[in-house]
C-alpha cells in the first residue's frame, strides 16, 4: 500500500524530507509541497520532481488526494497546521518543537486525539546509527545498571539571528534533541539545574538567548546527566554521548567523512567530522520517514508519539526556569504550572 503526502515549508528540513520521501522511503509518494513563499515552494517541486506546488497550505492540508501531511515549516506554524490538519483527517509529522507553550501543544495533541489520526514528531537522533546501538547496549544490559549520562551536543556555527529570535531560543531549539536523547536512552527526567551564558557572541545574548550551556539531570530512576551545548566549534559538529553503568561504559564518538590518519613527524592528523546536521544526520531523517511511512501502510504506531514532542518542551521550559531562578528545578513544577 502507498501512502500520499505533502510537505509544508520548502526550507531547510523541509528540503531533507523531500529529498527522502522522494528516493529513499518505499511506498511513499510526495504530491505536493507548500510554502508562503511561492518560489521556494516551486524550486523545492523542481529539485525534487514533485508534481504540485503551492503558496497556501490550507490548499494542501484539505486536498482530498493526501494521506499525511509533513510540516516542516517555522515553529510558531506548527500547533495551527498539526490542528488542521487532524480537522482535515490527515495524518501529521511535525518537526520538533511542537511547540513552545504547553498548553498549546495540549490543545494540538488533543484535536490529534479527537481526529483519530496519527502523530509522528521529528526527533530523528534516535534513529542515527550511533544512539540506537546506545541504546541496544543499554537495553541489554552490556554496561550494567546505568549510573550517569553524558551528551556533548556542540553546532558548527551560531544560526541567523533572525532564527534565534523565533526560534525559542537554545534550550527549546537546539538542546531539545539532547532532551529527546535522555528519555529514549535512561527514560523520564525528574530534575533540572542549568548554567548557561554568551560566550560566543554577544549578540544572541543581545537577542535574549544563550550560546553556552551546562545543564545537570536527574533521572527517575536515579541515575545523573550532563548535557553541554555550545552554538559554535572550530572544528565542526560535535556529537558525542557517554553511558557509564555499574558494569562498564558505552560511548560514541563523531562521525567522519573518511577514516584515514596521515602520521608525520610532527604530529597525526585527519578530517574534521562530518560538518553539521544535514550530513552528520542524514540517514537518521531517512529512516524516520521510513517508519512513519510504514506506520501508516501497515497501521502500527508510530515510534515517536506526540507525548514525545511534549516532554521535551517541559524540559526546556525547566530548564529556562532553572537559568532564570539559578536554582534545580523539577519537571513537576512546571507541569503544574507553579
Ligand atoms: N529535526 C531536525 O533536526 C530539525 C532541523 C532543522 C529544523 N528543524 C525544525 O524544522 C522547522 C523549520 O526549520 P528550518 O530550519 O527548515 O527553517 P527554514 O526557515 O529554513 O524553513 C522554514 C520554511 O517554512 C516556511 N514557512 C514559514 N511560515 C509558513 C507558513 N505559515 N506556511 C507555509 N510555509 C511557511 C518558510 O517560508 C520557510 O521556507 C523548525 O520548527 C525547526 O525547529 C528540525
Amino acid at each position: 500500500m502507498s501512502i500520499s503526502l505533502g510537505i509544508i515549508g520548502a526550507g531547510r528540513i523541509g528540503r531533507v524530507h523531500a529529498s527522502a520521501l522522494t528516493a529513499r522511503v518505499p511506498g511513499a509518494k510526495l504530491l505536493a509541497i507548500a510554502d508562503v513563499f511561492a518560489d521556494s515552494a516551486r524550486a523545492a517541486a523542481r529539485d525534487f520532481s514533485i508534481p504540485d506546488y503551492t503558496a497556501d497550505p490550507g490548499e494542501l492540508i484539505n486536498s482530498g488526494a493526501l494521506d499525511a501531511v509533513v510540516i516542516c515549516s517555522s515553529t510558531d506554524t506548527h500547533v495551527r497546521f498539526i490542528r488542521e490538519a487532524a480537522a482535515a483527517g490527515k495524518h501529521i509529522f511535525c518537526e520538533k518543537p511542537i511547540d513552545q507553550d504547553l498548553a498549546a501543544i495540549d490543545r494540538a495533541l488533543a484535536a490529534v486525539a479527537d481526529a483519530g489520526v496519527q502523530l509522528q514528531i521529528g526527533f530523528n537522533r534516535r534513529f542515527d546509527a550511533n544512539h540506537l546501538r546506545l541504546k541496544r547496549a543499554i537495553e541489554a544490559g552490556e554496561i550494567g545498571v546505568p549510573h550517569t549520562l553524558t551528551i556533548i551536543s556542540r553546532d558548527p556555527a551560531p544560526p541567523p539571528l533572525d532564527y534565534i529570535k523565533v526560534s525559542g531560543g537554545l534550550m527549546m531549539d537546539m538542546m531539545i534533541h539532547d532532551f529527546d536523547m535522555c528519555r529514549y536512552l535512561l527514560g523520564e527526567v525528574s530534575e533540572i539545574f542549568a548554567m548557561a551564558d554568551c560566550l560566543v557572541d554577544p549578540a544572541i545574548g543581545a537577542a535574549g538567548d544563550i550560546d553556552t550551556a551546562k545543564v545537570l539531570l536527574r533521572f527517575e530512576n536515579g541515575a545523573l546527566g550532563t548535557i553541554e551545548n555550545s552554538r559554535q566549534t572550530v572544528y565542526g559538529y560535535d556529537q558525542r554521548v557517554e553511558v557509564f553503568g555499574s558494569g562498564g561504559a558505552a560511548s560514541s564518538a563523531n562521525v567522519y567523512p573518511d577514516q584515514v590518519t596521515i602520521s608525520s613527524a610532527e604530529s597525526l592528523r585527519r578530517s574534521l567530522p562530518l560538518h553539521f546536521f544535514l550530513e552528520r544526520y542524514y540517514e537518521s531523517y531517512v529512516t524516520e520517514m521510513r517508519l512513519f511511512v510504514e506506520a501508516l501502510a501497515q497501521d502500527k504506531a508510530v515510534p515517536v508519539t506526540g507525548e514525545d514532542g511534549r516532554v521535551p518542551v517541559l524540559m526546556a521550559l525547566a530548564g529556562m526556569r532553572s537559568l532564570c531562578e539559578r536554582r534545580p528545578v523539577k519537571l513537576a513544577e512546571v507541569a503544574a504550572g507553579a
